[in-house]
């Protein structure tokens, strides 16, 4: 059997367990002559799944209710009919929360085998790829700038980060737990780290930058965005994305106020990650050996089983994963 976990209704604010349904379905028909057949080996869980649960106006089509839900993939080959994949190959595909797929091998790619599988769904897949163009390419941080980052223990935050500090800024993280600051800062290299809980955040914020901020790589909106707004320098950039504090919402959350963007001349522009495919072979060649000496780390967060994805998921949202939130699925 195939075990999937399917969308079986739309949340309304936080998702559920009821939203999901775990289901095991018969095995994929491997009758085409071209047909890769795979295993999931690891599960990306990633914050624009919210949004792939609803179906309001998105720049992608929501999953349908009934449909297993979507999600990056790392998978090893267990039978193939196409000559470009043998069984054992290590692969990375867009599989969705299930044990099995099957393909004619167009959508799959061959990973490295001297780096860990994991890893090209995290610093090296999309999340990093997310990272460093919005990082390099929108950002364009400078020498000797102050680079904030939201969300920073995460995925995303993370490499930020640290790509921040390669090319000679301050690198100021914000996260949501002493511990996570903790390891921004001491693990990842950061120069500082602001619990935006704590109650003297804004405060914090102001002194972790001393010199304003330069580069807002925005991950979370609401109060975050509102207390880096008012310490922007003349021409800051601001690479808008994610939102993830308002992916729950239910209403409009009330806006910051923008005339620090309009007064400082700021930049800010949205991206998505997929419009952006022709600097993977740069992202891939400058990431490759960084990850391979070590000089950027990353913490992955792995649960077992994909019974544990709906309320992995569900914790995501909540900040509870710590690190690349990850599924073994076998
Ligand atoms: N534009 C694109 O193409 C693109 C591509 C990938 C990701 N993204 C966005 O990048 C952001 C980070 O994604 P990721 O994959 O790196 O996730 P992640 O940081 O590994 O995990 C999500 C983190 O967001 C924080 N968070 C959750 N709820 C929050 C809230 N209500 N307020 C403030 N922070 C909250 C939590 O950290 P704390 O405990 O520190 O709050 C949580 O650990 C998300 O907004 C995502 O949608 C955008």
């Amino acid at each position: 059997m195939n075990r999937q976990v399917h969308l079986k209704s739309r949340p309304v604010g936080a998702p559920s367990p009821t939203n999901f349904d775990i289901v095991d379905a018969p095995m994929p028909d491997v009758s085409d002559p071209e047909s890769v057949l795979r295993r999931t080996r690891f599960l990306s869980l990633d914050p624009y799944m919210r949004g792939r649960m609803s179906d309001g106006p998105s720049y992608a089509t929501p999953v349908a209710v009934g449909a297993t839900m979507c999600g990056h993939t790392v998978s090893e080959v267990v039978e193939s009919r196409n000559p470009r994949f043998s069984p054992g190959d290590i692969v990375a595909g867009y599989d969705g929360w299930q044990q099995f797929a099957v393909s004619n091998g167009a959508d799959l790619r061959k990973l490295d085998p001297a780096l860990p599988m994991s890893a090209f769904l995290g610093v090296l897949g999309m999340p990093g790829m997310t990272a460093y163009v919005g990082l390099l390419d929108i950002g364009q941080p400078q020498a000797g700038e102050t680079v904030v980052v939201s969300a920073a223990s995460g995925a995303v935050g993370s490499v930020v980060g640290q790509l921040a500090k390669i090319k000679g800024c301050r690198a100021v993280g914000v996260a949501g737990s002493p511990a996570k600051c903790r390891y921004v800062v001491d693990e990842l290299g950061f120069d500082a780290c602001v619990n935006y809980k704590a109650d003297d955040f804004r405060n914090d914020l102001r002194n972790a930058c001393p010199d304003g901020v330069d580069v807002y790589f925005e991950n979370v909106g609401g109060a975050v965005l509102a207390a880096v707004l008012r310490l922007l320098n003349r021409g800051a950039r601001i690479p808008l994305c994610g939102l993830i504090a308002e992916y729950n919402a239910t209403e409009n959350t009330p806006g910051p106020n923008l005339r620090p963007l309009l007064v400082n001349r700021v930049m800010i522009k949205g991206f998505i990650v997929s419009d952006h495919n022709d600097r993977a072979p740069a992202f891939l060649q400058e990431m490759t050996p960084l990850i391979r000496d070590g000089r950027i780390k990353f913490r992955e967060d792995v649960v077992e089983g994909l019974d544990a994805a709906p309320a992995a998921f569900i914790g995501l949202l909540e900040g509870r994963n710590f690190g690349k939130l990850l599924v073994r699925v076998s």
